[in-house]
């Protein structure tokens, strides 16, 4: 039996996450601690929040004083870490939140691993989750390997960026037993809707402008969420100590491009006439700083520890238009208050 802490277990990846380990591992007790930001919703886990080896903990990681209590108290095994911020254009409002969570979150988690574990290692394992922003941006050839130098340009991907070398950094100096891997973009249910997929389904749904940054030509590779933690469970159990896996779907796609096959779709499950939806597109200001394109290499995870994804994106994408269609409840619930405002000082200026 281990005691396993995932951090930021409400939000849109880490409720994957903390379903899969919960229904697939009912031999160990799963800890989701998260502090409950707008990205954080609790409701994501209904399904499993009555199983006897899940355990919820609201706690904020910046506060470090909470968080060694935290892990004096339960003598966590491992830790697979998700907790951030994690939207870019609100890195670029408000940066010192991201510095805060997602770095000296970040350190305040390692100290306190490092103290409970005390160099007794055996069976410890520290996870980190990171983005494939933190390697920049390509031009329109090549892929991002596990060695890419980092070239991170947004605060978000400055701060993931910084996270992974203080996680490295504990590794090389203090021997603690970390994994890292860095995933490209990831799409499906439970994503709040301030994110391309979700934002856009939701405004074609109810027929607002759909604001394409720039001409739309950024290229994204989209991996579904469930491949993401499917691949999150294969590296926590098979991966090796201080190795780095990049995690990808092979699936690129302009955005402008994405855009339009998700009006294509959602005219024929909405019944409207063909080519209804493309009209609402609407070209707004560029993202500052917008990286061009990212794509990934994901051979080693998959010849190294035989993971591959298991949808293909036409699937994936219908699979994903028809959960927010049929969840609309739960994008009510969280685009009422705070996210509200947030949408007009986003797009009301652009
Ligand atoms: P998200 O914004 O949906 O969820 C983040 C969660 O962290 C929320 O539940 C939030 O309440 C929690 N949180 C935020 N600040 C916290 C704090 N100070 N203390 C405790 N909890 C806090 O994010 P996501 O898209 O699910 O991303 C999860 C992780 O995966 C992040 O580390 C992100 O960098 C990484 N990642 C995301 C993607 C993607 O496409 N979404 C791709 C690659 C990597
Ligand atoms: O690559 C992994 C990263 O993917 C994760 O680390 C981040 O947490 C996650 O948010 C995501 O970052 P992006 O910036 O790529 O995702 P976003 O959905 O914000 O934007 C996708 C693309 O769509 C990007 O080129 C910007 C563009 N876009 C986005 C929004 C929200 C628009 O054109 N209009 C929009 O309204």
């Amino acid at each position: 039996m281990k005691k396993i802490l995932i951090t930021g277990g409400a939000g849109f990846i880490g409720s994957h996450v903390v379903r899969l380990f919960v229904n697939k591992y009912p031999q160990h007790q799963i800890y989701n601690l998260d502090k409950l930001t707008y990205a954080g919703n609790l409701f994501n886990l209904k399904d499993v929040e009555k199983k006897t080896n899940y355990h919820f903990i609201k706690a904020d990681i910046v506060d470090g004083e909470q968080i060694m209590d935290l892990f004096n108290l339960h003598q966590f095994d491992c830790v697979i870490h998700l907790a951030a911020e994690s939207h870019v254009d609100r890195s670029i409002s408000n940066p010192l939140e991201f510095v805060m969570t997602n770095v000296v979150g970040t350190v305040n988690l390692l100290n306190a691993a490092r103290h409970i574990w005390q160099n007794d290692y055996e069976g410890k394992r520290f996870y980190h989750i990171s983005t494939d922003e933190v390697y920049g941006s390509l031009g329109t050839q090549g892929f991002f390997t596990e060695s890419t130098a980092y070239d991170p340009h947004s605060p978000y991907s400055a701060a993931k960026a910084s996270s992974d070398h203080f996680v490295r950094a504990y590794h090389d100096t203090y021997g603690l037993p970390i994994v890292i891997s860095n995933c490209s973009n990831n799409y499906g249910p439970n994503q709040f809707p301030e994110k391309l997929i979700p934002l856009f389904i939701n405004n074609i749904r109810h027929n607002k402008p759909l604001p394409v940054y720039g001409k739309g030509e950024n290229v994204r590779d989209w991996l579904y969420v469930v491949d993401h933690a499917r691949a999150i469970d294969v590296i926590f159990h098979k991966g090796s100590d201080g190795e780095t896996y990049n995690i990808g779907g092979h699936n690129e796609w302009t955005n402008i491009d994405l855009i339009k096959v998700m009006c294509k779709i959602m005219d024929e499950k909405l019944g409207r006439v063909a080519g209804t939806s493309e009209q609402l597109i609407t070209y707004v200001k560029d993202r500052a700083g917008h990286d061009l394109r990212y794509a990934i290499d994901s051979e080693k995870l998959q010849k190294e520890l035989g993971w591959v994804p298991s949808l293909q994106f036409e699937e994936g994408i219908s699979i994903t238009i028809d959960w927010y269609l049929n969840n609309q409840d739960w994008l009510d619930e969280v685009t009422s208050g705070n996210y509200l405002k947030y949408y007009e000082e986003q797009y009301v200026s652009r």
